[in-house]
């Protein structure tokens, strides 16, 4: 299968280790070759139609900081060029998550799309802000859309929603989304103030580029968004969500809800509304999980409420989610 990679940071390289460590099994297994026949980081790209040489592209990355040594010539053809002039079955965008235009990720997505390539995104700032109008593009060009990393990192929260649910009518769910504010909130539960529990979290690197985008709820916004159009079938982008952050969560906060048994945790949740926010949840509830898990109820009509924890994020854990998506697709091939 031959595999265009946006982006070469964390999730990227991550991937391509996997893919290099488990090719046999991979094969084996389940039939699946995946050919990464191009990469592209913000400096430039690396192309071979006959499948770049996984091991090499990490050191080059990790000695020039770039793709664009792997070869001699120093390959700049953009993007949007590559995705428009190699041929390949599957796009996996792991550009960074931007929500003010959802750029590059957006034209990556949509490019591909229009040439008929199946896409599998981690990226969530495309998602997050034209969700309802990216899945019609995909039923349109009839091609498939796969996002299992975006919410939950390497957690399969949406298929157990979605697969694992079927047939069951889920009401609402709520959960924490957001791996970095529980870390924080955690930590000022065991003394620490905002600013220490920030600076530890930012020392350990769980902390985005831009800071705002885990402490003002941005990031579980756009997860919210994901799962309410995938699961709840709802038909809305970030701005539908009313959204506050930790930033005015205090110490004092933290220990009244003590008092009550409870914990403060930034919580997302699909009821009748659409809200990111702190919220005092009590400390025997299974949603009440601590350090950077997260965690996620669903209720439904006839068999309650069930909850998912897991890691959220992580290199390897996103990356094994995107090879579910590409076996998902391999499989969806097969079948045709
Ligand atoms: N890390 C996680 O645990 C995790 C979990 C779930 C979802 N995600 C999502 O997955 C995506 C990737 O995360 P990451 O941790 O791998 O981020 P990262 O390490 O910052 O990597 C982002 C990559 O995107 C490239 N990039 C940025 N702007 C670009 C442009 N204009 N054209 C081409 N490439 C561009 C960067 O290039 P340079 O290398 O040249 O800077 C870099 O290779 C993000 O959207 C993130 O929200 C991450």
């Amino acid at each position: 299968m031959r595999i265009i990679l946006c982006g070469f940071g964390v999730v990227g390289q991550s991937l391509v280790k996997l893919f290099d460590s488990r090719s046999d099994e991979l094969y084996a297994k389940y039939g699946l070759k995946p050919r990464v026949v191009g990469v592209f980081d913000s400096k430039g790209s690396a192309v071979d139609k006959s499948g770049l040489d996984l091991y090499k592209l990490v050191e080059v990355k990790k000695k020039f900081g770039t793709v664009k040594n792997y070869s001699k010539t120093k390959n700049s053809m953009s993007g949007t060029d590559m995705l428009k002039n190699i041929e390949a079955e599957v796009l996996i965008e792991t550009t960074a998550s931007n929500y003010k235009d959802a750029e590059p990720g957006m034209t990556h997505i949509t490019t591909a799309m229009k040439n008929s390539m199946h896409v599998i995104s981690v990226n969530k700032g495309p998602l997050a802000l034209a969700f309802p109008s990216l899945l019609e593009l995909a039923i349109y060009n009839q091609v498939m859309f796969k996002f299992s990393g975006t919410v939950g990192g390497g957690t399969p929260i949406l298929d157990y929603a979605k697969n694992s649910l079927s047939g069951e009518r889920i009401t609402s769910f709520a959960g924490i989304l957001n791996g970095t504010t529980n870390y924080i909130l955690t930590n000022m539960a065991s003394g620490l103030s905002f600013e220490e529990a920030l600076k530890d979290a930012k020392d350990k690197g769980y902390v985005e580029a831009d800071e705002s985008l885990d402490l003002d709820g941005l990031d579980a916004a756009a997860k919210l968004v994901i799962l309410a159009n995938w699961i709840m079938g709802m038909k809305v982008t970030l701005p539908d969500i009313d959204c506050s952050g930790i930033r005015k969560v205090t110490v004092k906060d933290i220990g009244k809800a003590a008092k009550k048994n409870c914990a403060i945790k930034l919580i997302a949740s699909c009821d009748k509304e659409l809200i990111v926010g702190p919220k005092e949840i009590p400390n025997d509830d299974p949603l009440c999980v601590n350090g950077t898990l997260n965690a996620i109820a669903f209720t439904s009509e006839h068999s309650g409420t069930q909850t998912i924890i897991g890691k959220g994020a992580g290199g390897m854990e996103t990356a094994s989610s995107i090879l579910r998506d590409l076996l998902d697709i391999r499989q969806e091939i097969a079948r045709d």
